[in-house]
C-alpha cells in the first residue's frame, strides 16, 4: 500500500503517524515543503533540546540544510515537534557558521582587522556568537550550526573546534571562560556519502567525530516515499500530471543512482527532490513535448559524450519501449 503523509500542523494526524511515517513539514517562505521521516525529525529536535552534538550526514540534496532551516525559520514546526514529545516549547535560535570562510585552526578564534591604519585582532564570529548566547537572558534553544564541515579546508581546522565543542566551561585564547549549559551544535556533512562523489575535501577529524554524540544520516528517499512525495507536491502546485509519469520519473532517478554506485553514468549528478521538481514544472507547462525531451535537458542534462550511450539504454529501460529511433534523433540534439 502507498505510503501517507502527515502534516506537521495537524496535532491529530502527527500523532498517528508511525516512526517510518512522512512527515510534511510547514516551508519556509520561498522553498517548496519538506517531508522527512518522523523518527529522524523526533531525535533531531530531543537532540537539540537536550544540547547534543549532532553531526547530521547524508548525499548532496538529501534536504539537510532545508531541514534545519524548516525547523527555526518556520517556527511552528519546531513548536509542533516539542509539543508532541511533551517537552517545554521554547524559540529555536540557529546560529549558522560557514566552515569554508576559515582559513587556518586560529581563525575559528580570533581573526585580523584593521582599525586606524593598523591591524590588530578581534573575536572570530564564532566567538563573538558564543559570549552574546552566553549573556543572552532569553528563555530558548540555542543551536550553533557548523555549516558544511567537510567542506573546510584541511582537517586541521576541524582540530580546531575541539576545544570549543566541549561540555563545560569553554576556555578563550585570553582565559576567559563561558559557560553555555544546555548548548547543542549541529555541523552537516556529507562524510556519509563518501562513496557518492567528492564532496568532501578533508578527511573527518577523529577527534572531532567523537565529540558528535548524535550521529543521523538523511539519505535520499526511497522509490515510493519519492513517488508520493512528488505526488503529493505536484497536487500542492496544482500541476496537472498523470501518476504514472511521476512513477517514470522516480523510475528514471532510481535507475541513475544505482549504475552511479557501480561505477557508471558518473557525469550524471545523482538526482534530488529539487531535480525531479523542475522537471515536472517543463513538463506542466510544455506538454507537447516527450518526456524524453525533458530528461535530456534535466535529470540527464549533464550526461558527457561517453555516457550517452548508457544514458540512451535507460531511459529505453524506464519507459519500457524501443526508442533507438527517437533517442538517436534527440540524445545529442536537445543536450545529451
Ligand atoms: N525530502 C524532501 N522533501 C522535499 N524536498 C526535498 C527533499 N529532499 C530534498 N528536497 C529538495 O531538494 C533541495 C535541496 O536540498 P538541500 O539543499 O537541503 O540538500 P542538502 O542535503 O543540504 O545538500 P548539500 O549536501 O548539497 O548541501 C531542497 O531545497 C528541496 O527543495
Ligand atoms: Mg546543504
Amino acid at each position: 500500500m502507498m505510503q501517507q503523509v502527515f502534516h506537521i500542523e495537524k496535532k491529530s494526524e502527527y500523532e498517528k503517524a508511525g516512526a517510518t511515517d512522512l512527515i510534511r513539514l510547514i516551508p519556509v517562505l520561498g522553498a517548496n515543503p519538506i517531508y522527512v521521516v518522523k523518527s529522524i525529525l523526533e531525535i533531531l529536535v530531543i537532540s537539540i533540546c537536550s544540547g547534543e552534538k549532532i553531526h547530521l550526514s547524508g548525499p548532496t540534496g538529501s534536504a539537510k540544510s532545508s531541514l534545519i532551516n524548516a525547523l527555526y525559520m518556520e517556527p511552528k514546526n519546531f513548536k509542533a515537534i516539542c509539543c508532541a514529545l511533551g517537552i517545554p516549547c521554547r524559540p529555536l535560535k540557529v546560529y549558522p557558521i560557514e566552515m569554508a570562510t576559515f582559513d587556518s585552526p586560529g581563525e575559528l578564534y580570533q581573526r585580523r582587522a584593521i582599525r586606524d591604519g593598523t591591524t590588530y585582532d578581534e573575536d572570530s564570529v564564532l566567538v563573538s556568537i558564543l559570549k552574546a548566547i552566553a549573556q543572552s537572558n532569553e528563555d530558548a534553544y540555542h543551536l550553533v550550526h557548523l555549516r558544511e564541515i567537510g567542506r573546510v579546508h584541511s582537517a586541521s581546522i576541524q582540530g580546531g573546534l575541539l576545544d570549543l565543542m566541549v561540555d563545560g566551561s569553554i576556555v578563550l585564547p585570553d582565559s576567559s571562560h563561558l559557560d553555555i549549559p544546555g548548548l547543542a551544535w549541529i555541523a552537516d556533512s556529507n562524510y556519509q556519502a563518501e562513496a557518492d562523489g567528492t564532496y568532501v575535501l578533508a578527511t573527518f577529524d577523529d577527534a572531532l567525530k567523537r565529540r558528535f554524540t548524535v550521529n543521523l544520516t538523511l539519505g535520499y528517499l526511497s522509490k515510493e516515499q519519492e513517488t508520493i512525495v512528488l505526488l503529493h507536491l505536484a497536487g500542492e502546485y496544482q500541476m496537472n500530471i498523470e501518476d504514472q509519469v511521476v512513477r517514470d520519473i522516480v523510475k528514471l532517478g532510481h535507475k541513475i543512482r544505482e549504475r552511479r554506485s557501480q561505477g557508471e553514468l558518473q557525469s550524471v549528478p545523482s538526482p534530488t527532490i529539487y531535480g525531479y521538481l523542475a522537471l515536472l514544472r517543463l513538463y506542466a507547462n510544455l506538454s507537447h513535448l516527450s518526456l524524453i525531451d525533458l530528461f535530456n535537458c534535466t535529470l540527464l542534462g549533464n550526461a558527457s559524450p561517453a555516457d550517452t550511450g548508457a544514458a540512451k539504454a535507460l531511459v529505453s529501460d524506464c519507459l519500457g519501449i524501443q526508442l533507438e529511433q527517437e533517442l538517436d534523433t534527440v540524445i545529442g540534439g536537445v543536450g545529451i
